[in-house]
């Protein structure tokens, strides 16, 4: 644990460490190589569920239709076909992949790609769901839609689930924050290269997910920067994961229950086209700048020659990486106790049985301690989620406040 205090007048700046939720995940899955489509239960139906037109393969369908296959880089492509003339009327054969195994409250997953599917009509996603779908909560880590360039991430639930805005805890902006209404509560990517053609581009990069008791947290790295602990991974060696800093997406479990409404989770890869995102009309016509000769996401892409339309509408994906939380269970790992601030002396820190105890004086401060229970809640959230902590306390008058 670290402990610094930094005095510039009547700021003060508290960093603080802890290791409680940065315990060490070990490997539960690994799905890459030759190895990697046995891990997943093909849909096999048209898509009902985003009414997009595509009709999903069978396993032994898109093998020989070559929809899924391992490149020679060792690398799972999954993809739509782009050498069918496709017929009025008719549907385009694309992937939904579902995997078998089921990931609880307290796992952690990452995916490295070098290409993600994009171009007019396509909505690839891959994302994680409950079995009994839409309750038991829906995590959808990488979706965008036609010529966007940036990921969005979203938490569907049933009721009862906001994503609550902590200054400081995520890059991405918050785009809404009600997490049971039909769009989900959306998290803008901001870092750029991270859908469409500048991902790939920049050589792809890697999405990480941790589901905590404490909250969710999605990760987006392009390819030049990512973490030394997950380029120095292997498919059997533990993951410290304390050089990940800020996510992309955080949503604290003091706005949502996370134990509560999220039940195990499978993970869903898949490629739909049009349907009720891509394919809304003036969705469509403005994020695939009124290139379309109809203006109809089907009449305009699906139907016809497949190429060049939908030469990039493919996922390449080197592994797909499930972990669980080493130590203790979930629930244990949870709740490490807050630092208690007591602003009444001079500034140092010192240690107690796995908690910090930082002591502070601007002359004039109240203690901490008697803040609002919404500035104690913000303040544990921060402290769950980073493992770390920068509060700014300015004193103005006779009252701190966090910035
Ligand atoms: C994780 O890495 C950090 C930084 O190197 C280190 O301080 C910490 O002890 C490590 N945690 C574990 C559980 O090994
Ligand atoms: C790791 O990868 C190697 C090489 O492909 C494979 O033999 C092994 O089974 C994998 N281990 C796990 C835990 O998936
Ligand atoms: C879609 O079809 C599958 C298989 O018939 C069914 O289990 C599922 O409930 C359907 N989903 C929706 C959203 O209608
Ligand atoms: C695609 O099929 C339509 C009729 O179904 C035909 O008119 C058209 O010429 C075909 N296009 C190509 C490139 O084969
Ligand atoms: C959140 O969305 C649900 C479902 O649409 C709705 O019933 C509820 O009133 C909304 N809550 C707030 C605070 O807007
Ligand atoms: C969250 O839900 C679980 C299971 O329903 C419950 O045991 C727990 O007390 C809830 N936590 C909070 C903070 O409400
Ligand atoms: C979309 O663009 C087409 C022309 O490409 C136009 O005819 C149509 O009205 C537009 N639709 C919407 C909803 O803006
Ligand atoms: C489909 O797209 C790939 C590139 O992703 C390209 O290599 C291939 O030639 C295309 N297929 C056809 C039939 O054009």
């Amino acid at each position: 644990m670290l402990v610094t205090a930094v005095s510039r007048a009547c700021t003060f700046v508290l960093v603080l460490h802890h290791e409680l939720v940065r315990a060490q995940y070990t490997v539960a899955k690994d799905y890459h190589g030759q190895g990697f489509f046995t891990g997943w239960n093909f849909y096999g139906s048209w898509d009902n569920l985003t009414q997009g037109d595509v009709n999903y393969l069978t396993q032994s369908q898109a093998a020989a239709q070559r929809l899924t296959y391992v490149n020679d880089a060792g690398n799972a492509v999954i993809r739509v076909d782009n050498f069918t003339n496709v017929s009025s009327n008719e549907k385009r054969n694309s992937i939904r992949i579902e995997s078998k195994d089921t990931y609880s409250v307290g796992s952690l997953w990452i995916i490295d790609a070098v290409h993600l599917p994009f171009g007019c009509s396509v909505w690839p996603a891959f994302w994680s769901k409950g079995d009994d779908w839409p309750n038991g909560g829906e995590i959808d880590i990488i979706e965008g839609i036609n010529l966007l360039g940036r990921n969005q991430v979203a938490l569907h639930t049933t009721p009862g689930c906001f994503k609550h805005d902590v200054a400081g805890t995520q890059s991405g902006q918050t785009i809404g924050s009600n997490c049971s209404v039909d769009a989900g509560c959306v998290v803008g990517e901001t870092r750029p290269n991270s859908y469409g053609s500048g991902f790939a581009q920049a050589g792809g990069g890697v999405f990480a997910t941790q589901l905590d008791v404490s909250g969710i947290y999605v990760w987006f790295w392009t390819r030049a920067a990512i973490p030394q602990s997950i380029r120095s991974s292997s498919n059997t060696s533990n993951l410290n994961i304390s050089d990940w800093g800020m996510p992309s997406a955080a949503y604290p479990s003091t706005s949502c229950n996370i134990t509560q409404l999220f039940s195990v989770q499978r993970l869903v890869l898949d490629i739909t086209l049009c349907g009720v995102w891509a394919g809304v009309p003036g969705i469509y016509n403005s994020t695939c700048a009124n290139t379309g000769a109809t203006g109809l996401c089907y009449n305009d892409n699906v139907i016809g020659p497949g190429s060049p339309k939908y030469d990039n509408a493919y996922f390449e994906i080197p592994f797909i990486r499930a972990y669980t939380v080493a130590a203790s269970p979930p629930a244990a790992s949870a709740a490490p106790k807050l630092p208690s601030i007591n602003p009444l002396s001079t500034s140092t820190g010192t240690e107690s049985s796995g908690h910090v105890t930082v002591i502070i004086t601007p002359p004039t401060a109240r203690p901490i301690n008697s803040a609002s229970t919404d500035t104690l809640a913000r303040f544990r959230a921060m402290w769950l989620q980073h493992g770390s902590l920068t509060m700014v306390i300015s004193v103005l008058g006779s009252a701190p406040f966090f910035l």
